[in-house]
């Protein structure tokens, strides 16, 4: 067997990523740097950020509890490694999100209420799928579940943000760029783990493709209300942009994030995700399948 996880062992992981990308941040940016001002002065900006990284603080947490089910029922130590080293990943995920609520004044006493609030209902059915699977110990379905399904949604929402934030905001975007290299790193784990072991399990594809419709279709919902439920503050940073006389453009997947309406960037990201799956899944030997409406 050829040595394809090689580039998953810790040794690689800590070159690259903490001695690599990460050496020298604070909270996945750089020391010092801040939340812009204006969003201190406006609620309404101030608490479209919060909502949105609520989701990323519970979505991170899924992850968390998926890769750090994983290593247990993993059936290879190059896996179990690997895995190891995602959950150090996501933990630290978890934490700089986290830290990004207290940076915008969210009191840590109030953290767990402000997630309640804030959380999106089916992101939290969309992480129930994958988290049934793990606690069943069922690797294969927990893998494409976890590093190519929900990473590869984490992966297209970071970048889509991290577009948003470039002009506007460094520190956050600093921060979504560390996140966004670990997740490549995760998904490309998914690939290449899983198609040997799809091929190894045939009898497992039913069970793994109506998953991934199950988990779309919940994550067809989440992009839904979440767009929706941040029209008020987009449409309020396009008003002060205005007053403002600035004109500020930030491009992703061919839709200027900065100047569309909130219908088009949920096509833009919908479409992008959904083709990402088919393409990733088709590489394992999987074949996509429809989101099944939540
Ligand atoms: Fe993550
Ligand atoms: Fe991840």
């Amino acid at each position: 067997m050829t040595n394809f996880l090689s580039g998953y062992s810790i040794q690689k992981w800590l070159e690259s990523c903490p001695q690599g990308y990460l050496e020298d941040t604070v909270y996945g940016h750089e020391a010092g740097e801040k939340e812009p001002e204006g969003l201190f002065d406006n609620e309404l900006l101030r608490e479209g950020q919060i909502r949105s990284t609520c989701n990323l603080v519970l979505g991170e947490r899924a992850a968390l509890a998926a890769s750090s089910g994983l290593v247990n029922c993993a059936p290879d130590y190059k896996s179990k490694t690997f895995l190891a080293t995602q959950t150090l990943d996501e933990a630290r995920h978890v934490e700089i999100f986290t830290q990004r609520l207290f940076d915008l004044g969210v009191s840590p006493a109030d953290l767990e209420d402000t997630l309640n609030e804030f959380g999106n209902p089916h992101l939290v059915k969309f992480a129930e799928v994958l988290l049934e699977k793990v606690d069943k110990g069922d690797f294969v379905a927990g893998v494409v579940g976890q590093n190519i399904v929900l990473e590869g949604m984490a992966f297209s929402v970071f970048e889509m943000l991290h577009a948003g934030a470039q002009e506007d905001n460094p520190k956050f975007a600093h921060t979504l760029s560390g996140t966004i290299a670990d997740e490549r790193r995760h998904v490309g784990f998914g690939e290449n783990r899983i198609g040997a072991l799809i091929k190894q399990y045939p009898e497992k594809k039913a069970e793994c493709e109506r998953m991934q419709a199950e988990m779309s279709g919940h994550m067809l919902a989440t992009f839904a209300s979440a767009f929706k439920e941040g029209e008020a503050s987009n449409e309020e940073a396009r008003r002060l942009q205005k007053e403002q006389g600035k004109e500020s453009h930030a491009m992703y997947h061919g839709v200027d994030l900065a100047q569309a309406d909130t219908a088009e960037m949920e096509a833009v990201l919908a479409d992008t995700v959904l083709k990402e799956f088919k393409t990733r899944l088709g590489r394992i030997g999987l074949e996509y399948q429809s989101p099944i409406a939540a």
